[in-house]
């Protein structure tokens, strides 16, 4: 039987850890062809050798998201190996703890962890979208998801500028997918709750029963379960699906 993404070139960045990797590993299972990019080459490395030894076809690319002309060439590298960009999923990010201290409320916060958080949360989402919409565009069509958060829907305390960048995620996600409705281009977000990555495992081995409180399911999620939806939202299945957000979060919105 042929994979959803039989035939597809896809582009995932923040491929090289957590949900990005598992995505990659999903859609070459599905018959795409996959760029990896991440800002740690090593590891976008490590995710096409695995996907590589086991038959796929995937390229790796050093990107930082919060580059333009970075993302630029990435994406022209992707056009140069595979033709063709039919799915991109846009989910490099970070945590408050990459960009300050962590765990700050708003009054605490450094205008510095507040604009760090944006350059890459937001804006390297908005960066990847522009440059990968004017290909699709001439290509015809295309479908992106972006990786949002629970975080872009609700307030989190000691998180400001996460939640910020991630609403405005969740905010780009609407307009793009609004002004290219008649291109033929899809734009849909993902909003995971609480996932077992590398990203939350220094929180979660502070705070894992505090927030499974909140959690109906008591559990963490795993990027599979994550990659599972991406890898249906760029597919055709999903042919009616844009301007989305779809929360996968073990019941945490719900709640
Ligand atoms: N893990 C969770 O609980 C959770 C929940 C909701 C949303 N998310 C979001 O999911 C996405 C993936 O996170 P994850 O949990 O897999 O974490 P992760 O740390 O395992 O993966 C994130 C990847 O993004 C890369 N990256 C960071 N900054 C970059 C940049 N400037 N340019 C290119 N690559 C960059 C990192 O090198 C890393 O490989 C993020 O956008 C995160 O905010 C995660």
């Amino acid at each position: 039987m042929a994979g959803l993404l039989e035939g597809k070139s896809a582009l995932v960045t923040g491929g090289a850890s957590g949900i990005g990797r598992a995505t990659a590993v999903a859609m070459v299972r599905e018959g795409a062809r996959v760029a990896v990019a991440d800002k740690t080459a090593d590891g976008a490395a490590e995710t096409v050798a695995m996907i590589n030894s086991s038959g796929g076809q995937a390229i790796a690319l050093a990107v930082d998201v919060a580059d333009e002309g970075a993302v630029q060439t990435m994406v022209a590298r992707t056009l140069d190996a595979f033709g063709r960009l039919d799915c991109a999923f846009n989910n490099a990010g970070i945590a408050p703890y990459h960009v300050g201290p962590g765990g700050q409320r708003t009054h605490e916060m450094s205008r510095e962890a507040f604009d760090g958080m944006l350059a890459v949360n937001l804006s390297g989402v908005f960066l990847c979208m522009k440059h990968e919409i004017a290909h699709m565009l001439g290509q015809g069509g295309g479908a992106i998801v972006n990786t949002a958060s629970i975080a872009g829907l609700v307030g989190l305390a000691t998180a400001a500028n996460y939640v910020a960048a991630k609403h405005g995620v969740v905010g780009l996600t609407k307009s793009a997918a609004m002004e290219y409705a008649q291109d033929g281009i899809r734009v849909n977000c993902v909003n995971p709750g609480y996932i077992k990555t590398p990203m939350t495992d220094p929180g979660m081995a502070r705070r894992y029963e505090q927030l499974m409180t909140r959690v109906p399911m008591h559990r963490l999620g795993v990027p599979e379960e994550i990659a599972e939806a991406v890898v249906w939202m760029c597919s055709d299945k999903a042919s009616f699906m844009t301007g989305a957000c779809q929360v996968i979060d073990g019941g945490f919105y719900a709640a």
